[in-house]
């Protein structure tokens, strides 16, 4: 029956965990997809989740079905942890917000509704690199993906200028998407006088820009802070997009807990789209997990929850920023001449090594050291033990 299937190929970053599993090396390091390890390279639960979990059981809580958007709870405190507690947007009730099933299942519902509704076109554009998984997410659903510039491999920073010059020529009315903060794979964002202008550029082309938020809190240690270009967007009139993650700043990855927002023109267009959002979400996947929600909604409800939580999203950064000094500290001590300064300037949990894909390919063949081909570590998965074997071989491959 199936002899027309072709074997597909491995995911570009999940396949580096499987091909990781396999390796019997005691060296081995997993530095392929973005989760945060301890300093003794454990998963790690955060104290805030513990807690708010005892509670939650303690509760005696029910298993019934979510409603089909997710609990109106849930969508409130993630959309004020967004846009912030006095917003306008919630003020005035012009946020269309759903639970997703975590980042990549808010895109999927962003890429459902724009394809099916969005009048404008359907052309999304997406910085060069961006995520591996933005590509295939919004081909799914019937979009089509170009690209502009924002990576400069010369200076292993922000390419503003060719950012700036390609979003002039994107045509009007369509949808751009940034990575609201520690933008992945490189590590880099705009500062925010460069945010400023690229949100005036965006608004006179008329463009719609659609957020995507997976790190809020991993890039400065503040969500508030990483929230920036986010509300000043919103400061500057857009009607934007917004996908949500609690996968890495409260470490639920497997709790699959996340959010959809449309910011719309008023209240009423809202409750519109909010009726056509469901409607999508019903025919494909009925209703949202309930665990993760509840988790996060506990945290973000409980002032000594939330406060331990934003001290713990601080203390993954901060750790992650040691790491990047260790990491270049470590290389200077093996003798690279090479300057690795982009390690320590580049934010958030990923580092965009500049490492080419041979020199990738030996960090894993001869030690064990698993990473993404373009180069990209997860730092969250370098620690005390392991950064000078790191080191080591990063010098021997680009030495
Ligand atoms: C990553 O980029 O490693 C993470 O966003 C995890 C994933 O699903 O790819």
């Amino acid at each position: 029956t199936w002899s027309n299937v072709e074997m597909g190929p491995p995911d570009a970053i999940l396949g580096i965990t499987e091909a990781f599993k396999k390796d019997s090396s005691p060296q081995k390091i997993n530095l392929g997809v973005g989760a945060y390890r301890d300093d003794n390279g454990k998963p790690f639960v955060l104290e805030c989740v513990k807690k708010a979990e005892q509670a939650l059981t303690s509760g005696n809580l029910d298993k019934e079905y979510a409603p089909i958007g997710g609990t109106p709870e849930f969508c409130l405190e993630t959309a004020k942890l967004a846009f912030g507690d006095n917003s306008p947007v919630i003020k005035d009730g012009r946020n269309m917000t759903v639970q997703g099933i975590s980042g990549t299942g808010a895109l999927r519902l962003g890429a459902a509704f724009f394809s099916k509704f969005y009048s404008k076109g359907k052309d999304f554009w997406i910085p060069t690199p961006s995520w591996g998984n933005h590509t295939p997410i919004f081909k799914h659903a019937g979009l089509d993906v170009k690209s502009y510039r924002y990576y400069d491999p010369n200076t292993c920073g922000f390419d503003f200028n060719g950012a700036m010059e390609d979003i002039a020529k994107i045509p009007e009315g369509n949808v751009i998407v940034l990575h609201a903060c520690a933008h992945n794979p490189t590590g880099v964002d705009p500062k925010p006088e460069q945010w400023k202008e690229m949100s005036a550029l965006i608004k006179k082309k008329k463009l719609f820009p659609f957020f995507d938020m997976a790190y809020q809190g991993f890039a400065s240690g503040d969500t508030v802070k990483d929230a920036f270009a986010l509300r000043r967007f919103i400061e500057d009139g857009h009607e934007v997009a917004l996908a949500q993650s609690y996968a890495k700043n409260m470490g639920l990855y497997g709790e699959r807990a996340g959010a959809f927002t449309i910011v719309c023109g008023s209240k009423e267009e809202a409750d519109r789209n909010m009726s056509q959002m469901k409607i999508i979400i019903r025919g494909m996947y009925s209703s949202p997990p309930i665990h993760g929600a509840r988790i996060v909604t506990k945290v973000l409800t409980t002032p000594e929850l939330k406060n331990l939580w934003l001290g713990e999203v601080k203390g993954m950064a901060d750790r992650i920023i040691t790491m990047r000094e260790k990491l270049v500290a470590g290389l200077a001590k093996e003798g690279s001449s090479r300057n690795w300064q982009h390690i320590i300037d580049q934010i958030g949990m990923f580092c965009f090594t500049g490492l080419k894909p041979d020199q990738v390919e030996r960090l894993t063949k001869d030690f064990s050291i698993y990473l993404t081909k373009d180069g990209r570590i997860s730092v969250a998965g370098v620690s005390s033990s392991n950064v000078d074997y790191l080191a080591k071989a990063m010098h021997e491959v680009s030495k």
